[in-house]
């Protein structure tokens, strides 16, 4: 029989379903490597127990101290989709409590906490903690990875990573946690959306060496959901350019990170482009099965498409042609995680963000602020 770990989710809001819902069809990964199943759910908010209890026989605990979750020997292993603020001291609960963690971007509401939660994990070497980010994981963008890892791109000139919403374009959506600094962080969109943006660049090890960043406040107020107008207090768009260093050339090429709130017409679009002296890819959820891509072999070049099918890292029972969506890339980040237990000897090609990594996205938004404020170019070589 399989090998199980048993999982907690603290969270139980928008990415805590996502997380219950990937791993009730576990079997649709062809993989060996442990299954998770879903023991114990913690919210304080309980109107949203039911729909778990009702969905997940399994579960044994249902609390709204996350403590109970950390105290039971029937969980192994933690999911954790709670707002920012709350980051430090659960993760740090989390680990120290001897469960495995998968967290949530941006790993603490700013650097300091993001610092304190490392030291803990750094002290807990046996325990697998890592940050989600799922984008990666759809097939087309894998295969943008993949010539990376190839070199077909030659010298790099530029790379563009970005995560464009349009939901508060609509201004009459009432403020919630995500829109107020006591709950969000100084960051404002950088937070929501940044280790997104930086999960491929980090991996790449194009540490960036200096940020310059030009930050946007544009929804100045909101409903309070009561009748009342609150202010809106968190940046809406963040654009950040960056000198960064390709290791496999040795040469220095300008990284852009593109972090929109307020970008008209685009659902959830997070995309990477890649341009190169031989070659350049371009991958974007607004067309999530095409990778583009072209080759620089002369005066002209034109860019070609290809429909790229559910071929995941890990393979599935779902045919090959057949589509790929969002929740099919949770599904693979999971599997990833689930691989780093290495109870068959898995060595899944592309993990989940490190801890390194989280550390490495603080240092760069930390920066921008800096930058926007001081209206100067941010040295962080030595970060
Ligand atoms: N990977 C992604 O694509 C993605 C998308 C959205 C959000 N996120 C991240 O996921 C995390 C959660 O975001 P969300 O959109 O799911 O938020 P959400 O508001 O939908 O859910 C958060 C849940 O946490 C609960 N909560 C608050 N305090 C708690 C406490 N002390 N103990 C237990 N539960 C508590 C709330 O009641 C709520 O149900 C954030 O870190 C966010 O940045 C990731």
């Amino acid at each position: 029989m399989r090998p199980r770990i048993n999982f907690g989710i603290i969270g139980l809001g928008l990415m805590g379903k996502e997380f219950a819902s990937a791993i009730s069809r576990w079997c649709h990964l062809l993989d060996e490597a442990p299954i998770p199943v879903l023991k114990g759910i913690c919210d304080t908010n309980k109107s949203s127990w039911n729909w778990y209890t009702d969905n997940f026989p399994e579960i044994i605990i249902s609390t709204s101290d996350y403590n109970e979750i950390l105290e039971s020997d029937e969980i192994d292993a933690v999911y954790c989709a709670i707002p920012h603020h709350l980051h430090e001291g659960i993760y740090i609960d989390t680990i120290r409590s001897k469960k495995h963690l998968l967290g949530e971007k941006p790993f603490g509401i700013d650097k300091k906490a993001n610092e304190n939660i490392l030291q803990v994990a750094r002290a807990n070497p046996d325990i697998i903690v890592r940050c989600s980010s799922q984008f990666p994981y759809f097939p087309a963008c894998q295969r943008l990875i993949k010539w990376l890892r190839e070199g077909r791109y030659g010298r790099i000139i530029e790379v563009r990573a970005g995560f464009h919403h349009a939901s508060d374009m609509d201004l009459s959506k009432p403020i919630n946690w995500k829109r107020i600094i006591k709950f969000n962080g100084e960051y404002g969109c950088m937070g929501d959306l940044g280790m997104h943006t930086l999960h491929i660049p980090l991996r790449m090890n194009w540490k960036p060496q200096n940020v310059f960043a030009v930050l946007q406040k544009i929804v100045e107020t909101r409903p309070d959901g009561k009748g009342g107008t609150v202010p809106c207090e968190t940046w809406d768009n963040a654009m950040i350019t960056c000198k960064s260093i390709d290791p496999s050339t040795g040469k220095e090429f300008t990284l852009i990170l593109e972090t929109k709130r307020m970008a008209p017409g685009a659902t959830n679009n997070w995309f990477i482009e890649i341009y190169g002296t031989e070659g350049s890819a371009i991958f974007n959820t607004h067309n999530p099965k095409a990778f583009k891509f072209l080759q620089t072999t002369g005066t002209e070049q034109g860019w070609n498409t290809i429909d790229t099918g559910s071929q995941s890292a890990i393979p599935t029972i779902t045919g090959g042609i057949f589509e790929f969506g969002f929740s099919d890339a949770i599904l693979q980040m999971v599997g990833a995680y689930m691989q780093e237990f290495n109870i068959n000897g898995s060595n899944h090609p592309f993990k989940n963000v490190m801890l390194e990594e989280t550390y490495q996205s603080h240092c760069i938004m930390t920066a921008a602020l800096e930058s926007h404020k001081t209206g100067k170019r941010i040295d962080i070589s030595t970060a």
